[in-house]
């Protein structure tokens, strides 16, 4: 049997996607294992549920600190760790370039709007202000812009005239969890490439 590929998370706050992603990888819907779990904050809810599942789970405060030596810090880590694939998963914290180079295209992050609209903070705010009526999630793979790289899968769901911030980030959150396991599977199970901007199924005949 090929050996798992090795998941590195990174957090800073609830840990909702985390969790999902945990779930996912225990119920063996992702072929994978969480080798570190790492947050940048020491009051994080999803560092605490990382314990609490046994997972290898790191505090690397960043407040304070330069980016970089921070980020060469987390980098460390993740290589110590030896993972092959590393999931943002609402880590609040712009990767400096040197980062990114370190793992390329080996990066994913979960955004809660359809990029490329509503990039950076309060995307799901943003998206009510403009008046859109269809928003959604965007798993990406990270590149040295702000939520920019390719896109690896968006899913949508309505905006309704009810809504307020609180409302539609619920929505959304529920489809977040479901694509981010979705495109962590896919991308540890190769089943897709990068041509250009686009991220393509392989071997999938027809619409996938
Ligand atoms: C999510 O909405 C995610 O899209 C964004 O930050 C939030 C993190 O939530 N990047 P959680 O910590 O995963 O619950």
């Amino acid at each position: 049997m090929a050996t798992l590929k090795k998941l590195g998370i990174l957090l800073s706050g609830r840990g909702s996607n985390f969790e999902a992603i945990a779930d996912s990888v225990k119920a063996g819907r992702i072929p994978a294992e969480i080798a570190i779990v790492i947050s940048n904050r020491a009051d994080a809810l999803g560092l605490e549920s990382a314990r609490k599942r046994g997972l290898n789970a790191k505090l690397i405060i960043s407040k304070g600190r330069v980016r970089e030596e921070h980020d060469a810090e987390v980098v460390s880590a993740l290589k110590d760790a030896k993972v092959d694939l590393i999931c943002l998963a609402g880590y609040m914290r712009l990767l400096s370039p040197e980062f990114v180079r370190a793992f390329p295209n080996k990066i994913l992050n979960i955004h809660p709007s359809l990029l490329p609209a509503f990039p950076g903070l309060d995307a799901q705010k943003q998206a009510l202000d403009y008046g859109v009526k269809v928003s959604g999630c965007t798993v990406h793979f990270v590149d040295e812009h702000l939520d920019h790289g390719c896109i690896i899968l968006q899913k949508t769901v309505p905006v309704l005239d009810s809504d307020d911030e609180h409302a539609l980030s619920a929505r959304i959150l529920e489809q977040e969890h479901i694509a981010y396991s979705e495109a962590v599977r896919m991308v540890v199970s190769g089943e897709i490439e990068i041509r250009d901007r686009r991220v393509v199924r392989l071997n999938v005949k027809g619409p996938a």
